[in-house]
């Protein structure tokens, strides 16, 4: 398990995240090698079918923190900070320490909540910053920052997160150009989700990689299996061989 302290080689280092949400989709990815694995909030979309990810509070990541934590206990677990979790400091350290206690290493945060990120830290919470698209609060899913006063918003929350201390950042969807030059500005590893190849790292949504045909499937993700196609062939024996009296043998 890689420390938020010993993030800085990840400068250096490709950086590998996916998302994992419960028990055996955190197995899986500890089991790849995968060097983060992040709680996301995208839970709401993939895992429990809801329109937004506004639509999940603390207490339904609280229990797939929980199971993620019992099935990845060798890899850093970070934990995605609902929306309105974090709406204060004092708000957000207690929130994250809830995290923390149930098997997370480090927290991530939507936006530049400058104030949030600093407590968090004075606090010895290590958070993760998020700019770019902001799921949370989007009013549409277009990329962000290909306009030069919004491009300059998104360079400027990140180089504000990184001076509040957090230990690295997810650029989502912004424009290939814009992801390289956050990376070369700021101190601590990017990683990028529809970012282009010149940030430090990579994530993608689990189900989204593994092809699992799970909500929205953005037009940036990669499907590297096809988890649905297996699924659906093993299902389609099993009701073949029970209809057909062939399993079980006697
Ligand atoms: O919720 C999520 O899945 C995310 C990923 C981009 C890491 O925030």
């Amino acid at each position: 398990m890689v420390p938020a302290s010993e993030f800085a080689r990840f400068k250096r280092d490709p950086l590998v995240v996916s998302t994992g949400y419960d028990y055996p989709f955190a197995r899986i990815p500890e089991a790849a090698g995968v060097d983060v694995i992040v709680v996301g909030d995208s839970l709401a979309n993939v895992v429990l079918g809801l329109p937004t990810t506004r639509d999940v509070g603390m207490d339904a990541m609280s229990l797939f923190v929980g199971a993620v934590g019992r099935g990845a206990r060798d890899t850093h677990i970070m934990a995605d900070m609902p929306y309105g979790s974090d709406a204060e400091p004092a708000l957000a350290v207690a929130n994250a320490k809830r995290f923390l206690s149930l098997g997370a290493h480090s927290v991530k945060l939507e936006g530049p909540k400058l104030e949030a990120v600093k407590a968090l830290v004075s606090e010895g919470v290590p958070v993760f910053g998020h700019v770019g698209l902001l799921p949370q609060t989007a009013k549409n899913f277009k990329q962000v920052g290909r306009a030069a006063a919004e491009r300059d918003e998104v360079l400027r929350a990140a180089e504000a997160l990184a001076a509040a201390g957090a230990f690295g950042m997810v650029l989502e969807h912004v424009p290939d150009d814009l992801a390289a030059e956050i990376t070369r500005r700021v101190p601590v590893p990017t990683v990028g989700i529809g970012a282009g190849p010149g940030t430090d790292g990579q994530v993608l949504v689990l189900h989204d990689l593994l092809g699992m045909h799970a909500g929205n499937y953005p037009p940036f993700a990669k499907a590297f299996a096809d988890l649905h196609g297996a699924a659906l062939a093993g299902l389609g024996e099993y009701c073949r061989s029970v209809r057909a009296r062939a399993y079980p043998t006697r």
